[in-house]
């Protein structure tokens, strides 16, 4: 009755904490399966930013439901943000679970699996769902250095926990509770952990990363606690890489545009959220920045880095949202020319500040925006990347491509896709890469011979 299958929904953050659960279930000695038909145990960890990826999870829950009615040993649990949004009305909607565990209590996951195998091995009664939602003091110290023995070339770190902010549209910062970051010494030793295992590039997580430890850690010669952050991760030996995500306009002040100056392992890609192009609908949306403030950010960070690399999310149809604010969405996403682009859907959370507001755009308004920024994302992206072609980067190779025999996929520092034909010990290494063909998400190269363009040359 050991062996777990954990599926993801959500954001790095999500899968960050699920590879924390797992390598404490593997602590534990459960082992860890890669699908449900192979698994005793289910856990389901679970997003709540859309309704989609809500109804995606409450879909599968009530598929595995029906299957633990055949199987009454079989262990179904939801776990992270939409258990702590929905908890007590997910076990009256399905009343099959074992287990609603919240994002506070992550870590306790183990003891209550144990729990729940021990009663059921009693053979007695059924044990009740159950149901563990509150609120940790320090819960965002534990998770933290689950590092397993697998090598993983490049690792999320989550450096903080909850958000302040309160974008009307959103949800988080009820599922994450409020803004809490770890200790930089305890981030440094897990990410030192890290290196001395192989891996080569981090990503440091957080809902704003860059408001990391404002309230907790004083400024020192007037850089931030995360600025300094940057420049202990870039101390460490064995890193080659640092990225993060998400950083927000508001606080993202020279001393961080600097480091792209100065910090060499800081790779020349950002994840930039620019939500929409109209200050109208920023207003609406509780984004304290203009259209103008965001722009002038991304000018000073061209001019330290020409080559940066930069990505966004922006969310069509939110309420209100006339043509006129969506053409000036257009023109800004056009005119800045991102590289990579999520881009969403509004869609009515509840409990937020915009849900009095409805839903008033059309699906199809909503459809018809989307695809006009899909559309410019695309011809930018492919643009980009057949610029690339004939020249040679550093490509970190990460693992096997998902077809084709002997492809393996790496990324560049800008963080594009690559594939190429190479061999498995090259996973978790650094090595040259021409590129040969493009399309908008994926270059194609070869690996670059030390010594034989030497030669040729
Ligand atoms: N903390 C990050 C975002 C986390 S949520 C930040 O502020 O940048 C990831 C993205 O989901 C958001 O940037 C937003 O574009 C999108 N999103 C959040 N709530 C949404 C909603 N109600 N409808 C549609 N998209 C939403
Ligand atoms: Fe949500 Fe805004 Fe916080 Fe990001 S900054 S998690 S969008 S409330
Ligand atoms: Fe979703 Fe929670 Fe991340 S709501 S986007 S999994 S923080």
């Amino acid at each position: 009755m050991n062996r777990v299958y954990i599926k993801t929904y959500g954001c790095q953050m999500n899968e960050r904490d699920s590879d924390a659960v797992a390598a404490m279930l593997r602590g534990k000695g459960y082992s860890l399966v890669d699908n449900e038909f192979d698994a005793d145990v289910v856990l389901l960890n679970t997003c709540s930013v859309r309704d989609q990826a809500e109804q995606k999870a409450i879909g599968k829950a009530g598929h595995l439901a029906k299957r633990k009615r055949k199987d009454p040993n079989f262990i179904l649990g939801i776990m992270g943000c939409m258990a702590q949004n929905r908890g007590d009305e997910l076990v009256d909607k399905l009343p099959d679970l074992d287990l609603v565990v919240g994002t506070q209590k992550f870590h306790r996951v183990p003891e209550h699996l144990d729990s729940m195998i021990a009663t059921l091995q009693g053979q007695g009664p059924r044990p009740d769902t159950i149901v563990d939602l509150a609120e940790e003091l320090d819960s965002q110290n534990t998770i933290k250095s689950h590092v397993d023995d697998k090598l993983q070339v490049t690792a999320f770190v989550s450096i903080m926990q909850g958000c302040n902010m309160k974008c009307s549209y959103c949800i988080v910062p009820k599922t994450r509770g409020a803004e809490r970051a770890r200790p930089m010494d305890e981030i440094v030793k897990e990410i030192k952990e890290l290196a001395a295992k192989g891996t080569r590039e981090v990503t440091l997580l957080g809902q704003i990363v860059n408001q990391y430890g404002i309230r907790e850690f004083p400024f020192v010669d007037k850089k931030s606690p995360f600025v300094q952050l940057l420049e202990k991760v870039h101390e460490i030996d064995g890193i080659e890489r640092i990225r993060f995500t998400s950083p927000h306009p508001v606080g993202f002040k020279d001393d961080l545009i600097e480091c792209y100056g100065r910090l060499p392992k800081l790779c020349e890609y950002l994840h930039f959220p620019m939500q929409s192009g109209s200050d109208r609908i920023l207003k609406a949306m509780r984004r304290p920045y203009s259209i103008e403030k965001f722009r002038s950010i991304i000018k000073k960070m061209r001019a330290v880095r020409p080559d940066m690399y930069i990505s966004t999310d922006v969310i069509v149809g939110f309420p209100g949202e006339t043509e006129e604010d969506f053409e000036l969405t257009r023109k800004h996403f056009e005119e800045i020319g991102f590289d990579m682009a999520y881009l969403f859907k509004y869609s009515v959370r509840p409990d937020t500040t915009a849900e009095p507001l409805g839903d008033p755009v059309t699906k199809e308004q909503k459809e018809e925006r989307n695809q006009i920024l899909l559309e410019i994302l695309g011809k930018r992206s492919l643009e980009r990347n057949q610029a690339l072609v004939g020249t040679v980067e550093e490509v970190l190779f990460e693992g096997p491509a998902k077809k084709g025999e002997n492809m393996f996929l790496g990324r560049t520092r800008g963080n594009r896709v690559v594939l190429v034909k190479a061999s498995p010990r090259l996973v978790g290494q650094f090595a040259p890469v021409k590129f040969e063909r493009a399309t908008a998400s994926t270059l194609f190269g070869e690996l670059v011979l030390e010594g034989v363009e030497a030669q040729s040359a």
